[in-house]
């Protein structure tokens, strides 16, 4: 990883610490996802028991982790977090489940990349509460189960379709899936954010950070603070123009797209003329890692109409040809019915 990218990185966890909301009521958005998780919450509490297992997914910054901290809040219970590549062995994940108390919540973030040894001990442990250990090797080894505390799994994911089924189906009705967000609420989250940065933004910037934020608060945040180190810098108010050369420095243009979505589109189109080309491929002729373009870079192309996935490979629309001032091969529209 490059250099820039560790420090955007570092500077979006304090962000993310920073403006993460920590009532529901600033939580925009996501009105399904809410409201089912809400009557999950208070059917579990009049029970009783600790809530159901959830599995939340979705592209990057839609503010998964933002909900398994206000499920935990909700329920009033301390939460645990680790991730997928952090659980190495069946023992990592034993000494977490044992060291749970009653109630607690368990955060599992990437949970894709569990590995499936690690997966297997998930489901009983999930299911009925027992945990088998093996203990010893060979001829004398043994199983021995332990009773867990009950405990809520809360999971979240950018690619559900690497989740296994059996551990999908452990998740029951709980399974969310995020959607991009309006502009309007990205307005709304960008609003708030200034508050809490101290920084005042006029109308017009507030809405062309919301139309260049990939339908993403992560994003709107993001930019929202370049635009204010920027301002700063430059001792300008946070109007509309202000926001448009801040974001033209950045190489975002009008759609929000970055430099590294234009090149995907460019050679899409000049290289393999629009497509149909598989993932590995343009991976390779990009440079890019297969995840990022499947999980950051494409769910935003499609969510704007200038990608399609098509069975035979990834095509750019006219609409993409169009925007990048690109002549469209006379075959366009048949790669595209494909
Ligand atoms: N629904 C929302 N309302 C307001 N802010 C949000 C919302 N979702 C996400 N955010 C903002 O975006 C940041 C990233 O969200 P996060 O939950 O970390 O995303 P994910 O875990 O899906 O990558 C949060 O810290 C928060 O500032
Ligand atoms: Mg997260």
């Amino acid at each position: 990883m490059s250099n820039k990218n560790k420090n955007q990185n570092k500077e979006e966890v304090f962000l993310d610490q920073t403006l993460r909301p920590t009532e529901w009521d600033e939580y925009v958005g996501q009105k399904h996802v809410k409201d089912n998780l809400r009557i999950l919450l208070s059917a579990a509490a009049e029970r009783g028991e600790p809530a159901e297992h959830v599995l939340f997914y979705g592209p990057p910054g839609l503010g998964k982790t933002t909900l398994a901290h206000l499920v935990a809040r909700e329920a009033n219970r301390p939460i645990r977090i680790t991730s997928g590549p952090a659980v190495e062995r069946v023992g990592d994940l034993a000494s977490i489940l044992t060291n749970l108390s009653p109630g607690d919540i368990l955060f599992i973030d990437e949970v894709h990349r569990l590995p499936k040894t690690v997966e297997e001990i998930l489901y009983p442990a999930m299911e009925s509460g027992k945990l088998d250990i093996i203990i010893g090797k060979g001829p004398s080894a043994r199983t021995i189960q332990l009773d867990l505390p009950p405990f809520t799994l809360i999971a979240a994911t950018t690619r559900v379709a690497m989740i296994s089924s059996p551990l999908r189906s452990r998740f029951g009705g709980g399974v969310f899936r995020l959607e991009f967000y309006t502009e309007k609420e990205l307005e709304k989250i960008l609003e708030r954010s200034a508050r809490l940065l101290n920084t005042h933004l006029e109308k017009g910037a507030v809405e062309e950070i919301a139309r260049r934020s990939r339908f993403t608060p992560r994003a709107a945040n993001f930019l929202l603070k370049r635009c204010r180190d920027f301002a700063q810098v430059e001792k300008r108010v946070i109007d509309h123009n202000t926001v448009r050369v801040a974001l033209e420095m950045l190489q975002i243009d009008e759609l929000g797209l970055s430099a590294a979505d234009r090149k995907f589109l460019e050679i899409l189109m000049r290289k393999f003329g629009g497509g149909p080309v598989g993932l590995k491929t343009m991976a390779a002729a990009t440079s890019e890692e297969e995840a990022t373009l499947e999980e950051v870079v494409e769910p935003y192309l499609i969510q704007l109409g200038l990608l399609e996935r098509t069975p035979r490979g990834r095509v750019a629309t006219t609409l993409a040809f169009k925007h990048l001032n690109i002549e469209p091969p006379k075959n366009l529209q048949n790669k595209l019915i494909s």
